[in-house]
């Protein structure tokens, strides 16, 4: 599988990649969809908790999702993850219609849900946890195992990969450390890295920073930032704390009783009289 972090060497310049190296305008021109609900549904009895909401999500970008409690936000995000069948409307991934698919298969193909219940294993190290996460496919280590000069340099580049990613994520540096170890911040950013490791394109993040301080907080915006300029990383958010996440985002969208009341950039969407009206009163 080809993944943003398995690049031809060269690749990964930042300005390589559309949108990334360019600023005001000529970022959202260069803009290419990586993913798009239309007309999203999904019904709970007789509440409709997503109502025929459409939304393309830009590549390599950061885009939030703000609404009050119950307004269905994680129901859209379960919607796209597989975690939910929709009652109507479609999910559609690079160009392929996802609709109803398993939540694992999306996953595979690089669309993932992450920041759930963050459950490192604690008595293993960072470097370790990645490793763990990378090597799935018991099977196929044994077919390996059988080839043990190529079965290491497998391995060299499980570890090369980890290293290359705790470095993006400024963790290099606790490679070596329990992740029982680390802060809460810390922690939030190497479950970001066990996605990474598993090729993750896109990631989904249900309210990511709800727990952790706003020093760590920005941080945390700060290198999902860096991962869309360095991997072209696409980033799907959903946040309340809305003074910390504007700074980083490139496109708002609020919901209200299931459906989506304003749209834009996120000092557009905040001086919108009707999410003032409904939401931040
Ligand atoms: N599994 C479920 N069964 C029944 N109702 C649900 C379920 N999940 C969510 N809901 C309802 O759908 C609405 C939207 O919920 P949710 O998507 O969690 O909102 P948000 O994430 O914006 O707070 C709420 O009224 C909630 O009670
Ligand atoms: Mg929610």
């Amino acid at each position: 599988m080809v993944g943003a972090l398995n690049p031809e060497p060269g690749e990964i310049k930042a300005s390589d990649r559309p949108g990334t190296a360019l600023g005001g305008e000529n970022r959202e021109m260069a803009g290419e969809t990586i993913l798009e609900v239309r007309n999203l549904t999904k019904r709970f009895g007789a509440l409709t908790a997503v109502d025929h909401v459409s939304i393309p999500f830009p590549k390599g970008k950061i885009t939030l999702i703000i609404g009050p409690n119950g307004s269905g936000k994680t129901t859209l995000l379960n919607c796209i993850a597989g975690l939910y069948q929709p009652d109507e409307g479609q999910v559609i991934y690079k160009g392929e219609d996802i609709t109803g698919y398993p939540s694992h298969e999306i996953a595979r193909k690089g669309l993932v849900r992450t920041f759930q219940i963050p459950l490192p294993l604690s008595k293993l190290t960072v470097l370790e946890n990645l490793l763990v996460g990378y090597q799935h496919n018991p099977g196929e280590r044994l077919f390996r195992s059988l080839f043990a000069r190529s079965w290491l340099r497998q391995e060299e580049t499980a570890v090369e990969k980890a290293f290359h990613i705790l470095t993006l994520l400024g963790l290099d540096h606790m490679w070596d450390r329990l992740a029982e170890e680390l802060s809460g911040g810390q922690l939030k950013l190497l479950e970001l890295g066990k996605a990474l490791m598993t090729d993750a394109e896109t990631i989904l993040a249900d309210e990511p920073v709800g727990s952790v301080n706003p020093v760590l907080a920005h941080e945390l915006f700060e290198h999902m930032v860096n991962l869309t300029q360095q991997l072209g990383i696409t980033f799907i958010v959903i946040e309340h704390r809305l003074q910390i996440a504007v700074e980083y985002v490139d496109h708002v969208y609020a919901m209200m009783e299931g459906q989506i009341i304003s749209e834009g950039t996120p000092k557009e969407v905040l001086n919108d009289p009707k999410v003032i009206e409904g939401y931040l009163r």
